[in-house]
Protein backbone atom coordinates (compact mmCIF):
# COMPACT_ATOMS: atom_id res chain seq x y z
CA UNK A 1 0.00 0.00 0.00
CA UNK A 2 1.23 3.71 -0.62
CA UNK A 3 3.02 5.09 1.83
CA UNK A 4 2.51 9.14 1.31
CA UNK A 5 -0.93 10.19 1.93
CA UNK A 6 -2.09 12.37 -1.20
CA UNK A 7 -6.25 12.49 -0.65
CA UNK A 8 -7.75 14.13 2.15
CA UNK A 9 -11.60 13.45 2.65
CA UNK A 10 -13.80 16.31 3.84
CA UNK A 11 -17.17 15.10 5.56
CA UNK A 12 -19.49 18.18 5.63
CA UNK A 13 -22.87 17.13 5.12
CA UNK A 14 -23.84 17.34 8.96
CA UNK A 15 -26.83 19.10 9.32
CA UNK A 16 -25.08 21.65 12.04
CA UNK A 17 -28.10 22.02 14.48
CA UNK A 18 -26.03 23.06 17.10
CA UNK A 19 -25.34 26.38 15.03
CA UNK A 20 -29.53 26.47 13.88
CA UNK A 21 -30.77 28.97 12.49
CA UNK A 22 -27.31 29.97 10.67
CA UNK A 23 -27.23 26.82 9.37
CA UNK A 24 -30.85 25.66 8.26
CA UNK A 25 -29.95 26.72 4.41
CA UNK A 26 -26.23 27.42 4.70
CA UNK A 27 -23.49 25.23 5.73
CA UNK A 28 -21.77 25.36 8.83
CA UNK A 29 -18.69 24.79 7.06
CA UNK A 30 -18.94 27.85 5.21
CA UNK A 31 -19.48 29.85 7.88
CA UNK A 32 -16.38 32.66 8.08
CA UNK A 33 -13.92 32.33 10.86
CA UNK A 34 -12.70 36.41 10.46
CA UNK A 35 -12.32 36.16 6.54
CA UNK A 36 -11.90 32.85 5.76
CA UNK A 37 -15.01 29.85 5.76
CA UNK A 38 -14.31 27.78 8.18
CA UNK A 39 -13.86 24.36 5.54
CA UNK A 40 -10.87 26.81 3.78
CA UNK A 41 -8.71 26.61 7.12
CA UNK A 42 -8.95 22.69 6.94
CA UNK A 43 -8.49 22.51 2.99
CA UNK A 44 -4.92 25.08 3.91
CA UNK A 45 -3.59 23.02 6.59
CA UNK A 46 -4.38 20.06 4.57
CA UNK A 47 -1.94 21.81 1.69
CA UNK A 48 0.46 22.49 3.60
CA UNK A 49 1.20 18.57 4.41
CA UNK A 50 1.36 18.45 0.54
CA UNK A 51 -2.11 17.02 0.14
CA UNK A 52 -3.11 17.24 -3.40
CA UNK A 53 -6.68 15.87 -3.94
CA UNK A 54 -9.72 17.14 -1.69
CA UNK A 55 -12.91 14.76 -1.44
CA UNK A 56 -15.88 16.49 0.01
CA UNK A 57 -18.90 15.27 1.31
CA UNK A 58 -21.81 17.43 0.60
CA UNK A 59 -25.25 17.51 0.84
CA UNK A 60 -28.34 19.24 0.62
CA UNK A 61 -28.15 23.13 0.91
CA UNK A 62 -24.07 22.77 0.23
CA UNK A 63 -23.09 24.16 -3.21
CA UNK A 64 -21.89 26.89 -1.35
CA UNK A 65 -19.12 24.42 -0.86
CA UNK A 66 -18.56 24.20 -4.25
CA UNK A 67 -18.98 27.53 -5.20
CA UNK A 68 -16.36 28.87 -3.04
CA UNK A 69 -13.80 26.49 -4.25
CA UNK A 70 -14.59 27.24 -8.14
CA UNK A 71 -13.34 29.94 -9.89
CA UNK A 72 -15.54 33.41 -9.77
CA UNK A 73 -15.38 35.06 -13.45
CA UNK A 74 -17.44 37.59 -13.06
CA UNK A 75 -15.75 38.84 -9.33
CA UNK A 76 -12.20 38.67 -11.31
CA UNK A 77 -13.00 40.95 -14.03
CA UNK A 78 -14.29 42.89 -11.49
CA UNK A 79 -10.66 42.96 -8.92
CA UNK A 80 -8.43 42.98 -12.31
CA UNK A 81 -10.25 45.96 -13.61
CA UNK A 82 -10.34 47.35 -10.24
CA UNK A 83 -6.62 47.08 -10.10
CA UNK A 84 -7.33 44.82 -6.86
CA UNK A 85 -4.37 42.75 -7.07
CA UNK A 86 -4.19 41.20 -3.40
CA UNK A 87 -7.17 40.41 -3.43
CA UNK A 88 -7.15 38.54 -6.65
CA UNK A 89 -4.25 36.36 -5.80
CA UNK A 90 -6.01 35.75 -2.38
CA UNK A 91 -9.61 34.48 -3.90
CA UNK A 92 -7.44 32.40 -6.39
CA UNK A 93 -5.07 30.71 -4.82
CA UNK A 94 -6.51 27.36 -4.44
CA UNK A 95 -7.43 26.98 -7.67
CA UNK A 96 -4.54 24.45 -9.07
CA UNK A 97 -6.18 22.00 -6.43
CA UNK A 98 -8.49 19.10 -7.26
CA UNK A 99 -11.56 18.72 -5.69
CA UNK A 100 -14.25 16.18 -5.93
CA UNK A 101 -17.96 16.16 -4.58
CA UNK A 102 -19.64 13.37 -3.54
CA UNK A 103 -23.03 13.99 -2.16
CA UNK A 104 -24.52 11.96 0.85
CA UNK A 105 -27.85 11.82 -0.14
CA UNK A 106 -29.58 11.24 4.02
CA UNK A 107 -27.17 12.34 7.00
CA UNK A 108 -26.96 8.82 8.64
CA UNK A 109 -23.50 10.04 10.50
CA UNK A 110 -19.84 10.19 9.98
CA UNK A 111 -19.04 6.83 9.76
CA UNK A 112 -21.85 6.73 6.64
CA UNK A 113 -20.18 9.93 4.92
CA UNK A 114 -16.83 8.90 4.65
CA UNK A 115 -18.09 5.21 3.09
CA UNK A 116 -19.51 7.25 0.52
CA UNK A 117 -16.17 8.06 -0.60
CA UNK A 118 -15.06 4.32 -0.58
CA UNK A 119 -15.35 4.25 -4.82
CA UNK A 120 -12.84 7.20 -4.88
CA UNK A 121 -10.18 6.08 -2.55
CA UNK A 122 -8.27 3.24 -3.83
CA UNK A 123 -6.03 1.13 -2.05
CA UNK A 124 -4.56 3.87 -0.46
CA UNK A 125 -4.45 5.53 3.17
CA UNK A 126 -5.89 8.93 3.48
CA UNK A 127 -6.60 11.67 5.54
CA UNK A 128 -9.74 12.75 7.50
CA UNK A 129 -10.50 16.24 8.70
CA UNK A 130 -13.93 17.30 10.26
CA UNK A 131 -13.07 21.22 9.31
CA UNK A 132 -15.89 22.43 12.20
CA UNK A 133 -12.70 21.34 14.65
CA UNK A 134 -10.82 24.19 13.77
CA UNK A 135 -6.26 23.74 14.23
CA UNK A 136 -4.53 26.84 15.48
CA UNK A 137 -2.84 27.40 11.70
CA UNK A 138 0.84 27.74 13.46
CA UNK A 139 -0.05 24.19 14.93
CA UNK A 140 0.97 20.98 12.22
CA UNK A 141 -1.13 18.37 13.95
CA UNK A 142 -1.61 16.78 10.35
CA UNK A 143 1.57 16.93 9.44
CA UNK A 144 2.78 15.30 12.84
CA UNK A 145 -0.25 12.98 12.48
CA UNK A 146 1.15 11.95 8.80
CA UNK A 147 4.95 11.87 9.75
CA UNK A 148 3.81 9.28 12.40
CA UNK A 149 1.43 7.47 9.70
CA UNK A 150 4.70 6.37 7.21
CA UNK A 151 6.53 5.24 10.34
CA UNK A 152 3.89 2.63 11.86
CA UNK A 153 1.67 2.62 8.94
CA UNK A 154 -1.58 2.02 11.55
CA UNK A 155 -4.48 4.26 11.57
CA UNK A 156 -4.29 6.85 13.86
CA UNK A 157 -6.68 9.44 15.52
CA UNK A 158 -6.44 12.55 17.06
CA UNK A 159 -6.85 13.32 20.98
CA UNK A 160 -7.69 15.59 23.09
CA UNK A 161 -8.03 15.46 26.88
CA UNK A 162 -11.40 17.18 27.89
CA UNK A 163 -13.05 17.65 30.77
CA UNK A 164 -15.42 15.02 32.32
CA UNK A 165 -18.64 17.11 31.69
CA UNK A 166 -17.82 16.90 27.95
CA UNK A 167 -16.59 12.98 27.20
CA UNK A 168 -20.41 12.52 26.03
CA UNK A 169 -20.25 14.47 23.23
CA UNK A 170 -16.73 12.67 21.70
CA UNK A 171 -15.57 9.55 21.11
CA UNK A 172 -13.48 8.23 23.97
CA UNK A 173 -10.36 6.19 24.06
CA UNK A 174 -8.78 3.71 26.30
CA UNK A 175 -5.16 2.62 26.21
CA UNK A 176 -1.05 3.40 27.44
CA UNK A 177 1.57 5.46 25.80
CA UNK A 178 3.85 4.37 23.99
CA UNK A 179 7.07 6.64 22.92
CA UNK A 180 4.96 9.84 21.98
CA UNK A 181 2.11 7.95 20.26
CA UNK A 182 -1.17 6.09 22.47
CA UNK A 183 -1.73 2.63 21.93
CA UNK A 184 -5.26 1.97 21.80
CA UNK A 185 -7.43 -0.79 23.51
CA UNK A 186 -10.90 0.34 23.25
CA UNK A 187 -12.94 2.82 21.71
CA UNK A 188 -16.73 3.99 23.01
CA UNK A 189 -18.74 6.49 21.07
CA UNK A 190 -20.48 8.97 23.17
CA UNK A 191 -20.27 7.24 26.92
CA UNK A 192 -21.71 8.27 30.03
CA UNK A 193 -18.86 10.45 32.01
CA UNK A 194 -19.12 7.24 34.37
CA UNK A 195 -18.70 5.09 31.73
CA UNK A 196 -16.29 6.33 29.70
CA UNK A 197 -12.85 4.99 30.39
CA UNK A 198 -10.74 7.73 30.17
CA UNK A 199 -10.90 11.60 29.46
CA UNK A 200 -9.05 11.45 26.11
CA UNK A 201 -11.31 12.13 23.18
CA UNK A 202 -10.92 11.75 19.57
CA UNK A 203 -10.92 15.19 18.20
CA UNK A 204 -11.37 15.53 14.11
CA UNK A 205 -7.94 14.71 12.22
CA UNK A 206 -7.72 10.89 11.23
CA UNK A 207 -5.43 9.36 9.23
CA UNK A 208 -7.30 5.65 7.97
CA UNK A 209 -6.63 2.62 6.25
CA UNK A 210 -8.71 1.73 3.22
CA UNK A 211 -9.86 -1.28 5.10
CA UNK A 212 -12.02 0.72 7.37
CA UNK A 213 -14.46 0.92 4.30
CA UNK A 214 -15.09 -2.55 4.44
CA UNK A 215 -16.36 -2.32 7.83
CA UNK A 216 -18.53 0.69 7.81
CA UNK A 217 -19.75 -1.67 4.77
CA UNK A 218 -21.38 -3.67 7.44
CA UNK A 219 -21.58 -1.16 10.00
CA UNK A 220 -25.06 -1.10 12.22
CA UNK A 221 -26.21 2.84 13.48
CA UNK A 222 -25.08 3.01 16.83
CA UNK A 223 -25.52 6.28 19.02
CA UNK A 224 -27.78 8.56 18.26
CA UNK A 225 -28.90 6.15 15.62
CA UNK A 226 -25.67 7.50 13.22
CA UNK A 227 -23.43 5.24 11.90
CA UNK A 228 -20.95 6.00 13.83
CA UNK A 229 -16.96 5.92 12.77
CA UNK A 230 -16.02 5.47 16.38
CA UNK A 231 -17.99 1.85 16.18
CA UNK A 232 -15.90 1.26 13.05
CA UNK A 233 -12.93 2.12 14.52
CA UNK A 234 -13.61 -0.23 17.59
CA UNK A 235 -14.33 -3.32 14.87
CA UNK A 236 -10.92 -2.72 13.14
CA UNK A 237 -8.79 -2.67 16.56
CA UNK A 238 -9.77 -6.43 16.71
CA UNK A 239 -8.31 -6.30 13.51
CA UNK A 240 -5.29 -4.18 13.68
CA UNK A 241 -3.18 -1.91 15.81
CA UNK A 242 -4.74 1.74 15.62
CA UNK A 243 -3.11 4.51 17.48
CA UNK A 244 -3.59 7.83 19.31
CA UNK A 245 -1.70 10.92 18.96
CA UNK A 246 -2.31 12.95 21.48
CA UNK A 247 -2.52 17.14 19.98
CA UNK A 248 -0.50 19.79 21.65
CA UNK A 249 -1.51 22.45 20.08
CA UNK A 250 -4.87 24.61 19.79
CA UNK A 251 -7.99 23.06 18.57
CA UNK A 252 -11.58 24.81 18.53
CA UNK A 253 -14.96 23.29 18.29
CA UNK A 254 -15.71 25.51 15.70
CA UNK A 255 -19.38 23.36 15.31
CA UNK A 256 -20.63 24.82 18.60
CA UNK A 257 -21.17 29.05 19.61
CA UNK A 258 -18.50 29.03 22.43
CA UNK A 259 -15.82 26.96 20.46
CA UNK A 260 -16.59 28.91 17.35
CA UNK A 261 -16.47 32.61 19.16
CA UNK A 262 -13.21 31.62 20.91
CA UNK A 263 -11.83 30.67 17.47
CA UNK A 264 -13.07 33.84 15.87
CA UNK A 265 -11.39 35.91 18.62
CA UNK A 266 -8.00 34.05 18.48
CA UNK A 267 -7.45 34.00 14.76
CA UNK A 268 -8.55 37.66 14.48
CA UNK A 269 -5.67 38.21 17.03
CA UNK A 270 -3.61 36.86 14.23
CA UNK A 271 -4.55 38.19 11.90
CA UNK A 272 -2.19 41.38 11.11
CA UNK A 273 -5.12 43.08 9.00
CA UNK A 274 -7.40 43.05 12.32
CA UNK A 275 -5.37 42.43 15.42
CA UNK A 276 -4.58 46.08 15.87
CA UNK A 277 -8.15 47.86 16.06
CA UNK A 278 -9.75 44.19 17.34
CA UNK A 279 -7.06 44.03 20.63
CA UNK A 280 -7.79 47.90 21.19
CA UNK A 281 -11.52 46.96 21.21
CA UNK A 282 -10.64 43.90 23.69
CA UNK A 283 -8.48 46.34 25.76
CA UNK A 284 -11.81 48.46 25.99
CA UNK A 285 -14.29 45.12 27.21
CA UNK A 286 -11.91 44.48 29.85
CA UNK A 287 -12.45 47.10 30.99
CA UNK A 288 -15.70 47.80 30.81
CA UNK A 289 -15.88 44.17 32.56
CA UNK A 290 -13.34 44.70 34.63
CA UNK A 291 -14.29 47.89 36.20
CA UNK A 292 -17.36 46.42 36.89
CA UNK A 293 -16.35 43.84 38.50
CA UNK A 294 -13.95 45.61 40.62
CA UNK A 295 -16.76 47.28 41.90
CA UNK A 296 -18.32 44.50 42.98
CA UNK A 297 -15.74 43.18 44.89
CA UNK A 298 -15.11 46.43 46.42
CA UNK A 299 -18.39 46.23 47.33
CA UNK A 300 -18.66 42.67 48.64
CA UNK A 301 -15.30 43.07 50.60
CA UNK A 302 -16.39 46.22 52.34
P1 LIG B 1 -21.17 16.76 13.81
O1 LIG B 1 -21.19 15.76 14.89
O2 LIG B 1 -20.56 18.09 14.08
O3 LIG B 1 -22.64 16.92 13.26
O4 LIG B 1 -20.46 16.07 12.57
P2 LIG B 1 -23.29 18.09 12.45
O5 LIG B 1 -24.56 17.60 11.86
O6 LIG B 1 -22.30 18.69 11.46
O7 LIG B 1 -23.57 19.22 13.53
P3 LIG B 1 -24.55 19.23 14.81
O8 LIG B 1 -23.94 18.33 15.83
O9 LIG B 1 -25.92 18.79 14.36
O10 LIG B 1 -24.54 20.66 15.24
C1 LIG B 1 -19.06 15.96 12.51
C2 LIG B 1 -18.62 16.06 11.07
O11 LIG B 1 -19.18 15.01 10.30
C3 LIG B 1 -19.91 15.52 9.20
C4 LIG B 1 -20.27 16.94 9.58
O12 LIG B 1 -20.48 17.73 8.43
C5 LIG B 1 -19.06 17.36 10.40
O13 LIG B 1 -17.99 17.77 9.59
N1 LIG B 1 -21.09 14.66 8.99
C6 LIG B 1 -21.86 14.29 10.05
C7 LIG B 1 -21.40 14.25 7.71
O14 LIG B 1 -20.71 14.60 6.72
N2 LIG B 1 -22.50 13.45 7.53
C8 LIG B 1 -23.27 13.06 8.56
O15 LIG B 1 -24.24 12.31 8.34
C9 LIG B 1 -22.95 13.49 9.85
Amino acid sequence: MERKIKKALLPAAGLGTRFLPATKASPKEMLPIVDKPMIQYAVEEAINCGIEDFIIITGKHKRAIEDHFDSAYELEEKLKSTGKEKLLREINKLSHINFAYIRQRVALGLGHAILCAKPFVKDEAFAVILSDDVIDPDYSLLKEMIRVYEEVECPIVALEEVPTSEVSRYGVVDGVMEGEIFRISNLVEKPKAEEAPSNLAIIGRYILTPDIFRILDRQKAGAGGEIQLTDALKSLLRKRTIYGYRITGKRYDAGDKVGFLKATLDLALKNSEVSGPFKAYIREIAQRIGIDGLHGCEKTRG
